[in-house]
Formats: structure tokens, sequence, C-alpha cells
């Protein structure tokens, strides 16, 4: 299914660890809720049982090949479809997604798998009209994931690792990519954000 020929519209959030995204999510989903839009807020990795098996990972992510790694993160995306999005979008909601396939692409392609291929092992999934990229320098993610959320980093947030996800996302060029700088200020981010959803849904 591609965009355009659908009720509802799918605004994803994509970007390495620690750039505000979950942030601006939940800012986005108020101002449109106030404004009388029906919203689902949802994510990937999905609390779902596929989404389980990859948080299982998190600590040890070396228990599985790559690709039985990207089998799993299409399962729960394919399951998540299925379930939420698909009917959301069919219902004429706003879908706003913490993570979608561009992050496969990534993550995946960061580890050693081909960015493209993986793209096309995507052609089931719906076409985001809108695909938020946010970047921001990794030491500045990294910093609030260790400092800001008191976290540890998990096996997908290594540091070198995370640098070559950044890269991959910076090369990928799909129409519906908008490139938002996510070192500015929360405020300053929100607007920008809005700046690219209100006149798509023509608000
Ligand atoms: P994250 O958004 O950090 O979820 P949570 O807050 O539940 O930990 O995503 C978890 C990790 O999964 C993140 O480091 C990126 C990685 N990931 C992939 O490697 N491939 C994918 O397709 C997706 C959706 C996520």
């Amino acid at each position: 299914m591609t965009s355009g020929n659908r009720p509802g519209f799918l605004i994803v959030f994509e970007g390495t660890d620690g750039t505000g995204k979950s942030t601006q999510l939940e800012l986005l989903r108020s101002v449109l809720q106030k404004k009388g839009f029906e919203v689902l807020a949802t994510r990937e990795p999905t609390d779902g049982k596929y989404g389980r098996q990859i948080r299982e990972l998190y600590s040890n992510r070396h228990k599985l090949s790559l690709e039985e790694e990207l089998e799993l993160f299409l399962a729960d995306r394919k399951d998540h479809i299925d379930t939420l999005i698909a009917p959301a979008l069919a219902a004429g909601k706003t879908v706003l997604c913490d993570r979608y396939y561009l992050s496969t692409a990534a993550y995946q392609g960061a580890a050693g798998l081909d960015p493209d291929i993986i793209l096309q092992r995507n052609d089931f999934a719906p076409v985001p009209d809108l695909a938020l990229l946010f970047q921001a320098p990794i030491e500045t993610g990294i910093k609030r994931i260790t400092q800001g959320r008191g976290d540890s980093l998990n096996d997908f947030e290594k540091a070198d690792y995370l640098l070559k996800v950044a890269r991959v996302f910076e090369q990928l060029t799909l129409p519906c990519i908008k490139h938002i700088d996510a070192s500015a200020s929360i405020e300053a981010v929100h607007r920008e954000v809005l700046n690219h959803v209100l006149p798509l849904l023509k608000t």
C-alpha cells in the first residue's frame, strides 16, 4: 500500500538512540489530539510476541545471526501492521510510529546487511507519508541515555555502532524523509516537527 490512497496518515519518527524521538512524538500527539485528530501513537519494537524476543536480544545480540535478527524485526513489523497500523490508517487515524523500516535499514545495515535489500524486504509495509529523521551528534544521544535516563548502553547502542547507523541513515534518500536538527532545544525541535506535519495534515 502506498501513501496517498488511504484515509489516514502515517508519520514515522526515526534516528539514532537518544535523539529525542519519543519526547517529540508525545508533544505532537498532544497537539494533534487537541486539534481533534484521532491519533494512534505506537512504536517498534512492539510489545508483542516478536518485540519481546527482540528486547531479549538487547543484552545478548550475538545469540542470533544477522539474517535471523532481520527476520525478527520483519515479523514484528508485519504483526504490528496487521493488528494496529493498517486498521488505524483505514479508519482515517493519524498514526505516529516511533521507529519503522528506516531503522531496520540503518541498524541492520550498519551491522552488515545491504540497506537497499532491507528496504526491499519491507515492501509489504505501508509507505510513510512522512519520515522525520532526527539527527544529533552521537555523543549527545549517548549522554542523554546514560546521564539523563540513568541507563547503560545496550548492544544496539554502542558508540561505534551508532556512528555507523547514523551514516546509513544519512545516506537514505527516500522521498518521505525530512531531516530534523535534534540538537536544538525541545521547543525548537517541536516547532520544526510541526512545520513538517501541519501542512501535510492541511491544518
Ligand atoms: P528503541 O526505540 O530504543 O526501543 P526501547 O525504548 O523499547 O528500547 O529501539 C530499540 C533498539 O532496537 C534501538 O537501539 C534500535 C533497534 N532497532 C533495530 O535494530 N532495528 C529495527 O528495525 C528497529 C525498529 C529497532
